[in-house]
């Protein structure tokens, strides 16, 4: 007989409100960056962003994000070494790699982390994050220079173990050694994309491991998440929308169009930011310095477009609008932007999956019903056709 549970079931809670789109809610302490919404600042580990940019390499913020503290010299060559070490695909990978279908960057770099997951013996022990995390961090920029390779049907090149993280992807994708000003654009702008707090992709990350399932099937979750035009291809759909504008004197047109059909300005707006995106300048300053000696047409048509948005609609610009010249200008194809964003997000992602995993709850919201009830079971030879 089982036991009558109805005197201990507690009331149904009265209606609780709906924040749509977890607007507002927090979610969870953290202690790996902070983002100040009406302030318009961000902070990784206690380090102002305008601290780190432009000083801090990838390789020394991705360890302040994972470690919690900047790295003497000694811990940083052995971080250096530990990183070159691991940037090397397997050749059984390699293998896979180059009979996959070779359609959109992003499902394809999602469908490698996946494979990454499958081949690895010891995917299902947790002790086992941080090694694991360190080598997706290292891989990254190796898996999506060899995807842009293999699509093209150039010669493999692998990672020189000379080569910081942000040369080694120029050197792997150009195959020629990238000039200081290029290395030192992509490190900072590496540096500003890799951790913003809870944003959705993130929030992936972080909510898969709270199954404590593996790290491979949270970064599989928040590189599938970054894709989205609404987060990570942004940075691609807004230079899409330079290009679409196509010169200065065309911006005002566009923007007046852009607004007739309700559409929305790609690298503008913001969940939590009131006003411009703190990373935004730094961008800016990184594709100027590039644009210096290139075609600095996109760098005018983004600043009146900028400006022309402000005065429509007081929509500021967030991360990804001078990540698009920035980019562009290095060479990198407009399809790569967003999987070079999750090269610099991967250790944001990481730094989650740790600190999660390190004080877990499951981490499952409530949703507000507003479906039918009650409705009685009609056997189907007895339903409308
Ligand atoms: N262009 C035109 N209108 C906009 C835009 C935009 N980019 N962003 C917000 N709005 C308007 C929107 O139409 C709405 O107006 P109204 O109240 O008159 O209907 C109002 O602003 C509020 O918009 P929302 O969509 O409710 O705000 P949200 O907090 O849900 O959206 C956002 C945030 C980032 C999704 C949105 O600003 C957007 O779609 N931006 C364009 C895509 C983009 O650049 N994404 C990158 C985000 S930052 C980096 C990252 O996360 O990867």
């Amino acid at each position: 007989m089982s036991p009558d549970l109805s005197s201990a079931k507690p009331a149904s809670p009265g209606p609780v409100p709906v924040q749509k789109g977890l607007e507002g809610v927090v979610a969870s302490d953290t202690k790996i960056s902070d983002v100040d919404g009406v302030k318009c600042e961000l902070s990784y580990r206690g380090y102002s962003i305008d601290e780190l940019a432009g000083k801090a390499s990838y390789e020394e913020a991705a360890y302040l994000l994972l470690n919690g503290a900047l790295p003497s010299a000694g811990e940083l060559a052995d971080w250096n070494r530990e990183l070159a070490d691991r940037r090397p695909l397997e050749a059984e990978l390699l293998q896979t790699m180059e009979r996959l279908p070779f359609g959109d960057p992003m499902a394809y770099l999602r469908t490698v982390v996946s494979i990454m997951g499958l081949r690895d013996p010891h995917a299902e022990d947790l002790t086992r994050l941080r090694p694991q995390s360190l080598d997706l961090i290292a891989k990254f920029p190796t898996i999506v220079a060899l995807f842009d390779r293999l699509r093209n049907r150039r010669a493999m090149l692998g990672p020189r173990p000379n080569l910081g993280h942000a040369a080694n992807f120029l050197y792997m994708l150009h195959g020629e050694d990238p000039s200081p000003a290029a290395v030192a654009a992509l490190d900072a702008y590496f540096v500003l994309l890799a951790e913003h707090s809870f944003n959705a992709s993130t929030f992936a990350a972080r909510t898969s491991v709270g199954t404590q399932t593996d790290v491979y099937s949270a970064i599989t979750a928040a590189v599938g998440t970054l894709k989205g035009p609404l987060h990570g291809a942004a940075n691609s759909k807004a230079m899409e929308m330079l290009n679409e504008i196509g010169s200065a004197d065309q911006v005002e047109p566009f923007v007046k169009k852009t607004l007739a059909d309700h559409k929305r300005f790609m690298g503008f707006g913001h969940r939590v930011y009131k006003g411009e995106d703190p990373r935004a300048k730094h961008l800016k300053r990184s594709a100027e310095a590039l644009a210096d000696t290139d075609d600095p047409k996109w760098l005018r048509i983004s600043e009146r477009l900028q400006q022309a948005v402000w005065d429509a609609k007081k929509l500021a610009i967030n991360v990804d609008f001078y990540s698009a010249s920035l980019l562009h200008y290095l060479g990198i194809p407009t399809d790569l932007f967003t999987p070079v964003f999750a090269c610099a997000r991967i250790s944001g992602w990481c730094a989650h999956v740790l600190e999660q995993a390190a004080d877990n709850r499951l981490i499952r919201p409530l949703a507000h019903y507003t479906g039918p009830r009650g409705l009685r079971f009609v056997p189907l030879d007895q339903r409308a056709t």
